[in-house]
């Protein structure tokens, strides 16, 4: 297929690019390098650097067989200090692409929603039918979003699918985690083990967990880039399908700082801080039905695989 990968040099956007080119698609990465990096987009991608809202016309016009949108805002706090960001940035973005899709006939749609349109869970793990009362304001957009698919599905034809995502980690090859403004579990602790800070604060201990710190549900990126590729091909004419994704399996955020302990040989000093507003206690998928539907199964479930493929891209940044 002919495919449009919009966030293509982003983390997620960049490793499911470079499935997709091995996978023996052709692949268009639409960015404007805002958070993305050019040296991201694999080799044989066309890489067109521009936003959505100047250029999606002009490039869905060459003709596609699908989208794969992964750009967006995505940083929880941020969204609560600058919404205008995030409902203009994501959500009339998206917007945009929609009705640029349905112009030129673009047929299939695969969309990056998350977790965060769940919130606080009344049970875990968490199915698609859950209530949506997203807590922040980029789970609002991303869920914005996913009702404005619904309808243009329906009313269009739209093949579309979304995915939401847990915590996403892990790297592939040359393409991994590297945000301007890191906020992430795993990508700080191992900042700590490479010698880039100086040590971790654990937002909380009192959470009624086991160990007393928030539990999530680490996804490989590569397992995530994986259900992509099977999304595309499932993606069926006037139905919106979502799936969530990730292990089903919670790891507390001291067994995550214990993995990483465990990989890099470092002590990573860590101290208990306050509560991080908005954090749920505990958010673990049920992926039961992309399991089912989308015959997509995680293969890299061990937490210490996941943070050893982080810390080798981690350190290969340093060396470079
Ligand atoms: N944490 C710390 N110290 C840190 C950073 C994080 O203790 O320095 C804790 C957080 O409080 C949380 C856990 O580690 O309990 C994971 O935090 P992340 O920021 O890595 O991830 P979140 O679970 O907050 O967010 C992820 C995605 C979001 C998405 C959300 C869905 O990154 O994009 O899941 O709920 F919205």
């Amino acid at each position: 297929m002919k495919l449009l990968v919009t966030g293509g040099a982003g983390y997620v956007g960049s490793v499911c690019a470079a499935r997709l080119v091995e996978s023996g698609h052709e692949v268009v990465v639409l960015d404007d390098l805002s958070t993305g990096h050019a040296d991201a987009v694999p080799d044989g991608v066309r890489l067109v650097e521009a936003g959505i809202d100047d250029a999606i016309g002009d490039v869905l016009a060459e003709g596609f067989d699908g989208v794969l949108h992964f750009a967006a805002k995505s940083l929880v706090g941020e969204s609560m200090v600058d919404p205008a960001k995030y409902w203009h940035g994501n959500v009339v973005t998206s917007l945009r692409l929609l009705d640029a899709m349905r112009e030129h006939g673009t047929p299939r749609l695969v969309f990056s929603s998350t977790a965060a349109t769940y919130g606080e869970p009344d049970q875990v793990p968490i199915a698609e039918t859950a209530p949506t009362r997203p807590t922040n304001t980029y789970g609002a957009t991303k869920l914005a979003i996913d009702h404005a698919i619904t309808s243009y599905a329906a009313a269009h034809g739209l093949a579309a699918v979304s995915l939401r995502y847990f915590n996403v980690a892990g790297a592939y090859r040359r393409f991994g985690e590297r945000h301007g403004v890191e906020t992430h579990l795993i990508p700080i602790v191992l900042q700590v083990a490479s010698g880039r800070r100086e040590r971790v604060q654990v937002y909380g201990d009192d959470w009624p967990t086991e160990d007393g710190t928030c539990v999530r549900d680490y996804i490989h990126v590569v397992d995530l880039a994986d259900a992509h590729l099977r999304a595309l091909e499932h993606a069926a004419a006037g139905e919106h399908r979502i799936y969530n994704l990730g292990n089903g399996l919670g790891f507390s955020v001291k067994q995550v700082i214990d993995a990483c302990r465990e990989v890099t040989g470092h002590p990573i000093p860590a101290d208990v801080a306050p509560r991080r507003a908005g954090d749920p206690a505990v958010l673990v998928a049920s992926s039961e039905k992309a399991r089912t539907e989308l015959g997509w199964k995680p293969e890299r479930v061990d937490l210490a695989g996941i943070v050893r493929d982080a810390w080798d891209f981690t350190r290969s940044q340093q060396g470079a």
